[in-house]
């Protein structure tokens, strides 16, 4: 099921079979247009495939958008190891809740996708990271595996090419950190989930030490609509470079918050004014944070005329992240929100090195202070100073994704941090920590 009306606005390619009765299951897979794509890839060689990839423009929907068809083409073949195709289903960023839809309603997509990957490298091994949290959903990719298993779509000499795949749900224990690429891979071998030295990079020593394709979930899931109509036709759905569609997931002060499939370069204010029926209450737009809760926020007026996509988010110094937008009206207290972002960071830490553990509890303790009253002046640009030491030291990207938000909140909303000072000496009540 879906959990929000859909949007005429809609351009539905990986969402198409969502209310579909039985979507989930593999006889309306396969009744419409399932496992297709696999059996005309079978017929293309791994650089058709992954040609096919690079004209469709399709980067990563799990955070960093890094081009899939280039990625692919890192791994390398023939080293004489196995190889591996692992889907990070770990969904853990705030504000993201898309690949729990894919796995809910389509697991089939997801199969197939990952099928074409593997058959790409000619691995005989896959697995689906889910995060532990998704219990009910690790029961429905359980039933289609072992649908695919029944009708011949996984195991041994698939389609009669010699080829065998076999491919298993691993569950995450809840833990942040297991959605960084290296930390699951240490987390799916069964060690402590903390992140690997990179490079090398898992492409070529991923899982048990060999090559691995390792992408999210709505990234699996957007292969076989490409191999089925082309990769010119998927890029053009979008804006160049930034190909196809993406399920954004829209939260916050909205009439209409939900998963929305729309194409790539969707102007964010239709998104908020015409997909989601406006702002709540009639309320006016302060801010938008738009690919989950480590994407810098945006004040109201940069989102006027800004297409969603990687490019143009990125010139604005933020990103599309993995796709959650959370939209922020005018009573919202940004020093909270602030607050409640690097609280999670904090406890998702996973302490491994000394900038993110030491960064996010200091970060934490300054705001916390700052939150309930006492806060001084040089707490601003401490907190700045604190976070700016903190990106690009970390041995995963999770300092970053704690420090970028925090900048960007001092940066874009000083004036609300330096008002708080002046309210501080008053006796105004602490406001409310904002759950996002
Ligand atoms: C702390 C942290 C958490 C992450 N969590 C997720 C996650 O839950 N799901 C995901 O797909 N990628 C997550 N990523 C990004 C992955 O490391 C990786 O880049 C991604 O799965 C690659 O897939 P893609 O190229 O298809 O985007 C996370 C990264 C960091 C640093």
């Amino acid at each position: 099921m879906r959990y929000n009306e859909p949007s005429p606005l809609e351009v539905r390619v990986i969402s198409q079979r969502f209310d579909l009765p039985n979507s989930a299951s593999i006889d309306t897979y396969l009744a419409n247009e399932g496992y297709v794509a696999i059996k005309k890839a079978l017929d293309m060689t791994p650089e058709a495939i992954i040609e096919e990839l690079k004209r469709s423009s399709l980067r990563g929907r799990g955070g960093a958008g890094f081009p899939t068809g280039m990625k692919w083409s890192f791994v390398p073949r023939n080293t004489g190891k196995p190889t591996y195709v692992i889907c990070n289903s770990d969904e853990s960023e705030p504000g993201t809740c898309k690949d729990r839809l894919l796995m809910e309603n389509d697991p089939h997509q997801l199969i197939e996708g990952m099928m074409i990957a593997a058959w790409t490298i000619k691995s005989n091994k896959g697995y689906i990271f889910i995060r532990g949290e998704y219990r009910y959903l690790i029961e429905i990719v359980d039933r289609a595996i072992a649908e695919a298993y029944e009708r011949g779509y996984l195991g041994k000499n698939l389609f009669g090419s010699g080829w065998d795949f076999d491919l298993y749900t691993h569950t995450g224990a809840g833990a942040y950190e297991c959605g960084e690429e290296s930390a699951l891979l240490e987390s799916l071998e069964g060690r402590r989930g903390v992140p690997r030295l990179k490079p090398p990079f898992p492409a070529v020593v991923g899982a048990f030490q060999s090559p691995t394709i390792l992408n999210n979930c709505e990234t699996f899931a957007s292969v076989p609509v490409i191999i089925r109509n082309g990769g010119i036709w998927f890029a053009e759905l979008g804006t160049p470079r930034n190909g196809g569609t993406r399920l954004v997931c829209v939260s916050g002060h909205v009439n209409k918050p939900g998963v929305y499939e729309l194409p790539m370069g969707f102007p964010v204010m239709r998104l908020i004014n015409e997909v989601c029926g406006g702002m709540r209450n009639g309320k006016k737009l302060k801010a938008v944070i738009p690919g989950g809760s480590s994407a810098p926020v945006l004040r109201a007026e940069e989102c006027e005329n800004l297409p969603y996509d990687y490019d143009s988010l990125a010139k604005l110094k933020t990103m599309a992240g993995s796709g959650g937008l959370v939209v922020l009206d005018e009573d919202t207290d940004i020093v909270a929100v602030a607050l409640r972002t690097i609280k999670f960071y904090a406890h998702e830490s996973c302490g491994w090195c000394i900038p993110c553990r030491e960064g996010t509890t200091w970060l934490k303790k300054i705001l916390t202070r700052f939150h309930e009253g006492g806060g001084q002046k040089s707490d601003i640009d401490l907190i700045g100073d604190l976070a700016d030491n903190m990106l690009g030291r970390t041995f995963c990207a999770l300092g970053d994704a704690a420090a970028m938000p925090t900048t960007g909140f001092i940066t874009k909303f000083r004036d609300e941090f330096e008002a708080y000072l002046k309210k501080s000496q008053t006796t105004a009540p602490v406001p409310e920590l904002v759950n996002i």
